[in-house]
């Protein structure tokens, strides 16, 4: 896989199968920061338990233990993946975040691990399918939900999964998402969330949505 260098001067790489990079060339540290961290509120939740579908990289992992780190606050981080990368791809990913650097410096002396915790908090990896994944129910307070675009990566996307995102977040629970696609909004309000165009930073639109107090069904 090839390293590319986004326009805030963090590292992507190149998927050759998907045709697409891991992060959009505006900036990888950017999107973590401005849409998963900030559009779910995470940086200000006291005891933030996020769900990620695709880990990748870590870079939205390191992010939020970045901000975790600095406020006092301990994180829980439970992701699912399906293709976990080598560790040297993984350490050829270097962000300058000083807290969280230092943690993940020890997470890669193990990867891969299906579960990391420290005084930091706690990363749980389920390496699997989304779709084959059973989720714990009313648990996440902020879902980043980051796999390829839904063109070339239509899987994660699919109704079946939204719903099961939907119920493995307590009410208020905020997801986030590159997205903007009309497809993908419309099966994101069946599966019960309030769904919110917001404005994105170097994209026209990104997805928020809340999780409605009672999911539908
Ligand atoms: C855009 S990258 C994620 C970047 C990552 N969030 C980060 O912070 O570096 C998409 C990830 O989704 C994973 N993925 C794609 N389809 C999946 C599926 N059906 N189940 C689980 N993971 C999947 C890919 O293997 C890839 O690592």
């Amino acid at each position: 896989m090839e390293l590319r260098l986004t326009q805030d001067g963090t590292p992507t790489l190149f998927h050759p199968g998907y045709g697409e990079a891991y992060h959009p060339r505006q900036g990888a540290l950017l999107q973590a920061r401005r849409l998963y961290l900030e559009k779910t509120l995470t940086h200000l939740h006291p005891s933030p338990r996020i769900l990620e579908v695709g880990l990748g990289l870590l870079v939205n992992f390191r992010v939020a233990l970045e901000s975790a780190l600095r406020r006092g606050v301990r994180l829980r981080y439970l992701a699912v993946e399906r293709e976990p990368l080598p560790k040297e791809a993984l350490a050829a990913i270097r962000l300058p975040l000083p807290r969280a650097e230092a943690v993940f410096a020890e997470l890669l002396k193990a990867w891969p691990e299906e579960r990391f915790s420290g005084p930091w908090g706690e990363l749980k990896v389920v390496f699997a399918d989304v779709r084959e994944v059973v989720l714990p129910r009313a648990w996440a307070t902020a879902v980043f939900l980051d796999p390829f675009s839904p063109r070339v990566n239509p899987e994660p996307w699919e109704a079946s999964v939204l719903g099961k995102l939907r119920l493995a977040s307590r009410p208020g629970g905020r997801l986030a998402t590159y997205s903007a696609q009309g497809a993908f909004r419309r099966a994101l309000l069946r599966a019960g969330f309030r769904v919110h165009r917001v404005r994105g930073v170097g994209k026209r639109e990104w997805t928020v949505g809340i999780a409605a107090k009672v999911p539908p069904g």
